[in-house]
Formats: C-alpha cells, sequence, structure tokens
C-alpha cells in the first residue's frame, strides 16, 4: 500500500476525476489508514511504499505490478501522468528480495486489468491496458488469460467491474455485467455460472473494487447490496469508507495490491 500523503485531483484520465472538486487530504489519509489497520487487525502484513510528492495516483497501488508465485511483471502506464509510477514499484520489488522483475514491453495498469483465479487469469482491455499485454502476462507466468472486453467508461480498469473472492476456487468471483461487451458477459457467464451479480447502485459505490481473503471481504461500505450475497456464500464482509479516494476513481482493491508469493 502507498500512503496518499501527496494525493490530489489535479487532472482527469477518468470519468469520477474532478479536479474542481476538492479533497479533503486529512479525510483521506485516515480512511487510507483505516483501511491497513483493517487488514493488520485481520492478520495481514502491510508492506509501504514511499509516496512522491509528483505522483498523485500513487495511493492507487494495485495498478503498479502484478505478482504472482512470486514473480513481478511490472506495469506500464497508459497515461504520462502516472508513467514514473511504474519504476518506483520495480525498485521496491528489486529491493525487497523479488529476483524476477520483469518491466513489460505493452501497457498494462498491473491489477487494475489483471485478476487471478485458480485456473486462469483475467485480463481487462478496452480503456488502460493493451491486448497485446495479454500474451505478454500469458508468457510471464504461464497462466492461461481470459480475456474480457471493458465498454464503460466508468469502470474502465478490470478491478472496478470485476473481485475474485477466493482464488482458490474458480467459481468466487462477483461482477458488473454491464461493464462487459456482450460477448465478455457471456464469458463470464459461461465461466461463473454461481457469481454474485452486482447491480449498478452496487458498482457506482466501487462495491467491485474489494478485496478479499478467501474469507473477509473488505468492501466499500456503500456498496450495501453486496453484504447479504457475500454472507449467503460463506465469505465476511467488512465494510470501509474510502470516499475521499474514490474522488480519484479508486476504492479498497485500487488502493492494495496483492503479494502472491
Ligand atoms: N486515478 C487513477 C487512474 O485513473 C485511479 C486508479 C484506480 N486503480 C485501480 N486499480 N482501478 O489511473
Amino acid at each position: 500500500m502507498c500512503p496518499p500523503e501527496h494525493f490530489r485531483v489535479t487532472y482527469s484520465i477518468n470519468p469520477w476525476m474532478d479536479p474542481g472538486k476538492p479533497v479533503d487530504l486529512p479525510l483521506a489519509i485516515a480512511q487510507w489508514e483505516h483501511l491497513r489497520d483493517r487488514y493488520l487487525e485481520l492478520g495481514h502484513t502491510v508492506e509501504v511504499l514511499e509516496p512522491q510528492p509528483d505522483l498523485p495516483d500513487m495511493v492507487y497501488a494495485a495498478n503498479g505490478a502484478t505478482v504472482v508465485d512470486g514473480r513481478v511483471l511490472g506495469a506500464r502506464f497508459a497515461h504520462p501522468e502516472r508513467a514514473g509510477e511504474a519504476v518506483a514499484h520495480r525498485d521496491w520489488y528489486l529491493s525487497h528480495g523479488f529476483a524476477d522483475v520483469r518491466e513489460p514491453e505493452h501497457i498494462n495498469e498491473g491489477e487494475g486489468d489483471f485478476a487471478i483465479t485458480a485456473s486462469w487469469l483475467l485480463a481487462g482491455r478496452g480503456f488502460r491496458s493493451s491486448p497485446l499485454s495479454h500474451g505478454e502476462v500469458q508468457e510471464f507466468f504461464g497462466r492461461p488469460v481470459i480475456g474480457l472486453d471493458l465498454v464503460d467508461p466508468r469502470y474502465y480498469h478490470l478491478d472496478t467491474a470485476l473481485c475474485v473472492l477466493d482464488d482458490a476456487v474458480d467459481g468466487a468471483v462477483m461482477y458488473y455485467p454491464e461493464a462487459f461487451s456482450p460477448g465478455s458477459r457471456a464469458v463470464l457467464a459461461r465461466l461463473f455460472p454461481d457469481a454474485i451479480v452486482a447491480d449498478a447502485a452496487d458498482a457506482r459505490a466501487f462495491g467491485m473494487n474489494s478485496v478479499s481473503d478467501g474469507h473477509h471481504v473488505l468492501v466499500p461500505q456503500a456498496a450495501q447490496g453486496l453484504f447479504e450475497p457475500l454472507r449467503k456464500r460463506g465469505f465476511e464482509p467488512v465494510g470501509v469508507d474510502l470516499g475521499e479516494l474514490l474522488k480519484g476513481g479508486g476504492s479498497v482493491k485500487c488502493c492494495t495490491a496483492e503479494l502472491r508469493s
């Protein structure tokens, strides 16, 4: 995770970002610390990446790389405003014992567009990550890639439209169908017939931008419609309010890069 010390909205690269809308920085920091504390209370380890003053979106740590089996595929950002984040992430991995760290050839925004299930690597495209990154990520991790087409600019990253609830069980996902093309919707229905299917209100509350450890699911508090379906499937939803960070177009998952060893 990367603390939002320098978080602000000074440019707009997704429909949620309005530079005219003020950000309450102390509140953003308090909300981020609350999320970090929930992870610690649940027994997880949190590593902290040093924020940089000229990179206000660095708080969205999920975009900086993808880590599977301890191997790291770095990011290459679509927008110049965020380009400098990629090297900060790669340097962090190199100085923290990760031997296999690859600088990618094609544009990919890390876990923003790559999600790991038991059998597959789900990969979004349409707004940020290049379709060419899908071949690259498959070759690097040796996991079969399922390409998914995103069609709604509000859900510009896969992790705003789909969440893996248990990466040991293939069926355990939730997603918002309207964010995907008709063909990708059919793919998701075929792969995940028992998924939790979110409605527009829960998607708008960034409910798909949740993080699960396989049992606890840290969910944006306002996505109330997800709590009961999650409980019914044996998960324990933990609500968190990241309202200030939503002004940059991100929530729980965007703020969390998962170190899959
Ligand atoms: N302002 C950031 C951007 O548009 C938000 C990134 C959100 N991160 C995510 N994993 N969806 O790039």
